[in-house]
């Protein structure tokens, strides 16, 4: 069983999604005004801040019941592949440990110039902080739009949709590729496909089975079935 995740699957521990127009957390702006190197480089001040924001956010969140009902999947399913669009590394916090994160990992910061991952800088009143390195700006080691996603992570991810039985699509608006292509090759390769989402999503009409509902509600339900033997995961 191979399962994505998005931003609605964190929505249930108070992090806000990506595209809710009121709530969301692109309310108030345009993603490229602030989720793109170009923007970064324009304003790398607005960008840092918003990042800190959100890092305060997701370490005052707590994983809800999908984060941990997954968790007891990876224990209990041979062959369980977890791959997060996420970078709030709630899955990791409840207790997954394989997790391929696509997008990066908001708790992580690295060097705008050269690329490293860097964990401690001397403290500044500069925003944001320089690398202790070279000097360059430091930024959040997350996947920004215009920016290829981690080759590592984006192979292993197709590999696990093209090779398993069960593709579980949760909580993502199935917009943004590459990761919104997983679940389709899944299914080219033959994978029974299962979304579960309270809105429609262009995977909708494509999947095999559709669960329209909080996957906090769902995937505790679905897992109490799995318990009682009442369906299979593979
Ligand atoms: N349970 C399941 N799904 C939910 C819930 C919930 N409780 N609440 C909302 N959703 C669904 C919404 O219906 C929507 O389809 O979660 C989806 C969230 O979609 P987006 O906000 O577009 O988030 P996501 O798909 O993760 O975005 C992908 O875009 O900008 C980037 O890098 C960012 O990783 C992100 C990527």
């Amino acid at each position: 069983m191979t399962v994505l995740t998005g931003s609605g699957l964190s929505a249930e521990s108070g992090v806000p999604t990506f595209r809710d127009a009121q709530t969301g957390l692109w309310a108030n702006f345009q993603p490229e005004e602030l989720a793109t190197p170009t923007a970064f480089r324009r304003n790398p001040r607005l960008v840092w801040e918003w990042y800190e924001w959100r890092r305060k956010l997701v370490a005052a969140a707590k994983p809800n019941p999908a984060h941990l009902a997954l968790v007891e999947l990876e224990q209990g399913v041979p062959r369980f592949t977890l791959v997060t669009q996420n970078v709030d590394g709630l899955h990791q916090r409840a207790g997954s440990r394989e997790v391929i994160e696509l997008h990066g990992n908001i708790n992580r910061t690295k060097c705008f110039e050269e690329d490293r991952v860097v964990t401690d800088w001397p403290d500044t009143d500069e925003v944001p902080p320089r690398c202790p390195h070279c000097g360059g700006m430091l930024r959040p080691d997350v996947v920004w739009f215009e920016e290829a996603l981690p080759e590592t992570a984006l192979t292993l991810a197709l590999e696990r949709s093209a090779d398993c039985e069960v593709f579980l699509s949760i909580g993502t608006s199935t917009v943004v590729y590459p990761a919104a292509g997983l679940p389709f090759h899944a299914r080219s390769r033959g994978a029974t496909v299962v979304e579960i989402n309270p809105s429609s999503t262009p995977l909708t009409k494509e999947a095999d089975y559709v669960i329209n509902g909080a996957a906090g509600l769902v995937l505790p339900e679905l897992l109490r079935r799995w318990r009682g033997g009442k369906c299979s995961a593979r």
